[in-house]
């Protein structure tokens, strides 16, 4: 079944914000037993950005999305809502929507956070491309940002070199016709939630000092289970969102998929026939920023020349959760 949207939806324009503080492989082999080859050659990460402790999402959250406004020629008043996709909040509640909606101004949107760790993005894409396809609201900004460095247990050295900091934000709007989301397809699977998760910190287990002691507020991962699901998942379901459209992986100008481990890319990539060159890779400077790494990936690729209007870009994902998913959309502007 296509999931096409009652009308045409798309991006009209994409921002991003990095905090300036590079860390290097040398740098964490200074702090953990790793080192430059053996992080670049199992992850294809260089360097990662991590911001000064005390940074909160929305500060990197609200930069990328006046970038987005800016490119747009839109001013914050003209959103009508707002949606954050991030695990890394400023705080558990209020959401880190207000907080931003508050920096840049937008005071006639209403918003909300969206929690789908790596597929945070492309839900909340969806979702804001479905609500103004149904005709509810007509500009909305997705904002996919997380601040992982908060998150990661430096005595963790198979976890902490993996994850960077970044925001990346998009504008959804009415496009032309043949334009924007053509199709998508995106699945959750809450057996995969023990290989990939913060254990404290929730309603199930509230922090105390022992669940700090524990070292429960990290994240756990097992690296190999959560591997092999992302190759299989984040291939085999853009390949049959292509199929159902009728395209074959030589119309793909360009595949932006999750950047967690330039390994799973790449196997993803052979796993769909396609040829490397059409794949957007940034993992090498900014390593897994989690909700960000699509709509940061997206918007250097414009930048850079490497899709134009009218062009088919494919987009996947897979996370926590599990979660996972693929966008099929043809660029719009
Ligand atoms: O975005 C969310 C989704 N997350 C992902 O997609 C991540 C998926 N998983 C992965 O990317 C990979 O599994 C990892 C990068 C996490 C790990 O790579 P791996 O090839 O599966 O390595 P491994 O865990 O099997 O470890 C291999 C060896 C071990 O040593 P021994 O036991 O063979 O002696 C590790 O202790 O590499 C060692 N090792 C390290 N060595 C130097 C693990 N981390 C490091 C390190 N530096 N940072």
């Amino acid at each position: 079944m296509n999931r096409r949207l009652t009308a045409p939806v798309g991006i009209t324009a994409t921002g991003q914000c990095f905090p300036p503080r590079v860390v290097t492989n040398d740098d964490l082999s200074k702090i953990m037993e790793t080192n430059d080859e053996w992080i670049r050659t199992r992850t294809g990460i260089g360097e990662r950005r991590w911001a000064e402790p005390g940074t909160g999402a929305s500060k990197l959250g609200a930069p990328a999305l006046q970038m987005a406004l800016d490119n747009r020629g839109m001013k914050a008043t003209e959103l009508d809502a707002i949606i954050v996709a991030t695990v890394t909040p400023d705080t558990l509640f209020p959401a880190t929507a207000c907080r931003i909606q508050e920096m840049v101004g937008a005071t006639n949107a209403f918003g909300f956070d969206l929690s789908a760790a790596c597929s945070g993005f492309l839900y909340a894409l969806t979702s804001a491309a479905s609500l103004v396809a149904a005709g509810g609201v007509q500009r909305v900004a997705v904002v996919g940002v997380d601040i992982m460095s908060t998150v990661i247990d430096l005595e963790d050295r198979t976890t902490s070199v993996l994850f960077g900091d970044g925001a990346g934000a998009v504008i959804v709007e009415r496009v032309e016709e043949g334009l924007g989301i053509l199709d998508f397809e995106h699945r959750i699977d809450g057996s995969g939630g023990c290989f990939l998760h913060m254990p404290a910190g929730g309603s199930a287990s509230p922090a105390t000092a022992e669940t700090v002691a524990a070292r429960d507020h990290y994240i756990h991962q097992s690296g190999s289970e959560v591997f092999k699901k992302a190759v299989r998942e984040m291939a085999d379901n853009s390949r049959m969102l292509m199929d159902r459209n009728g395209f074959a992986p030589e119309e793909l100008k360009l595949f932006v998929p999750h950047q967690a481990n330039i390994r799973i890319m790449d196997a993803a990539a052979k796993r769909l026939e396609l040829d490397p060159s059409r794949m957007m890779v940034n993992i090498d400077k900014f390593g897994n920023t989690t909700a960000a790494t699509i709509p940061t990936a997206l918007h250097q690729a414009f930048e850079q020349g490497r899709m134009a209007k009218g062009d088919l870009v494919a987009l996947a994902a897979f996370g926590a959760g599990f979660t996972w998913g693929s966008t099929l959309l043809r660029w719009a502007y």
